[in-house]
């Protein structure tokens, strides 16, 4: 388990100094990317508990997951947060108006739920949605903020997605801010994550967004397809001057779960997507089915090094730097620690997306990547075990990446040449 060093107490203490009712959300919370695990992408809106026991939207389901976490080791990789997403819901709130889980798939309800996660070292979140109704129809929290953010709060729920379907009748750019300061009053650290720019015309103007939310979606929803992957990552070399600006701790874009694990991501894929999220510092929130995920795809979602550029406390979100159409490859860099001198280390992504068979070599710089430490590099192959130095940045380098693969590297500046100890 990543530790702060910090007693419960202490970061009580230090949250309830930070907590401002009435300003923005401000809540201390999501300092790095959230990991965690959500429902949606794998088990969608599945009811059928008869039928289909261990795939249903249900307690089993959560407490199976946060099992896993714990087993599996994926909590001692940094993974935290156990979401259930839509559908979780009884279409009638109860007789007080306040929310209620479906009974029958939640017979012991959500507090003893939130309290088993809890015992487990986990944090436990939930979802929901400013507008009438969820996305699948159950009730939504408009007309009902105060009462609904006190609900999570007494629950112990630690984070909150908060969808923007059935909007069309309420201003969304008042109302999920309002919500924020609602879940802001009950004095309870709550994540807030908003699906708000999904409600708004284009060109979206995200500052209200990154002030009163933790982390907030850009794009429609992914699903698992290497298409909708790719998808994405270009969507987000295409819009990294409006998005890269906005993230920062506290405060992160959300290109959506990690399907790493399911049924049609190769390996390479998977690599791509964690390498390209962790660039992005991106939220990592799996969505599979912990209890059958194979080892080498396990490696990649518990790989720590990659984990570690997710992670790293600058919060600096990567760029794209190279889109190089004639050999079909991306160069992605993220500024990292540690800083030495006045130079970042980074992590570079090489992202091949040729598809002609073999694996192919393309020959670059670290200086035509940005790295310009005229002293040079210590760099290291974060999914391999290859370590070397590059004294001159200018000098080429021969990258080899598998079809729709990928090479992520950690470069690290050395401070003086008599550092170096071996050249490549
Ligand atoms: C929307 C969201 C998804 C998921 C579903 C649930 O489509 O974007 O992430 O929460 O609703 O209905």
């Amino acid at each position: 388990m990543i530790s702060t060093g910090l007693t419960d107490f202490a970061v009580g203490f230090i949250l309830l100094g930070i907590l401002r009712p009435g300003y923005g959300l401000d809540n201390g919370l999501a300092l790095t990317p959230p990991m965690g695990w959500m429902t949606w992408e794998r088990f969608r809106c599945e009811t059928n508990c008869k039928d289909y026991p261990d795939e249903c939207i249900s307690e089993k389901l959560i407490r199976d997951t946060a099992d896993m976490m714990v087993s599996e080791g994926y909590a001692d990789a940094g993974y935290e947060y156990v979401i259930v997403d839509d559908c979780w819901l009884s279409h009638k709130r109860d007789s007080d108006g306040r929310l209620q889980a479906d009974p029958d798939r939640f017979p012991n309800g959500i507090k003893a739920l939130a309290d088993y996660v809890h015992a487990k070292g986990l944090k436990f979140g939930i979802y929901e949605d400013i507008g009438t109704y969820t996305c699948m129809g159950y009730p939504g929290v408009d007309g009902h903020h105060e009462i609904d953010a006190q609900t999570f709060a007494d629950w112990g729920v630690d984070y909150v997605k908060m969808d923007a379907c059935y909007t069309s009748h309420i201003n969304v750019s008042e109302a999920f801010p309002d919500f924020g300061r609602a879940l802001n009053k009950t004095g309870r650290p709550i994540v807030f994550s908003c699906s708000w720019p999904t409600a708004l015309e284009k060109p979206i103007n995200f500052e209200p967004i990154k002030q009163h939310c933790n982390l907030w979606r850009n794009n429609g929803d992914i699903s698992d397809d290497w298409g909708m992957v790719k998808a994405i990552i270009r969507h987000f070399a295409g819009e990294q001057d409006n998005y890269a600006p906005l993230a920062g701790p506290g405060h992160w874009n959300d290109p959506d779960m990690l399907v790493i694990g399911n049924y049609q991501l190769s390996l390479e894929q998977s690599k791509v997507q964690m390498a390209i999220w962790a660039i992005l510092a991106a939220p990592l929130l799996m969505s599979t089915d912990l209890r059958n995920v194979y080892p080498e795809y396990k490696a990649v979602l518990q790989n720590e090094r990659v984990i570690a550029v997710s992670q790293d406390v600058l919060g600096i979100q990567g760029r794209r730097i190279i889109e190089d159409t004639k050999n079909h490859l991306h160069v992605w860099t993220r500024p990292v620690t540690p800083v030495v001198g006045e130079e970042y280390s980074y992590a570079i992504a090489f992202w091949s997306y040729r598809n002609d068979g073999n694996p192919h070599t393309f020959k670059i710089s670290l200086k035509d990547a940005g790295l310009t430490n005229p002293t040079g590099y210590s760099v290291e192959d974060l999914f391999g075990d290859d370590k070397f130095e590059v004294t001159d940045p200018s000098v080429e380098l021969k990258v080899r990446i598998t079809p729709y693969g990928v090479v992520l590297y950690k470069a690290t500046p050395v401070s003086s040449k008599a550092n170096f100890t071996q050249v490549k």
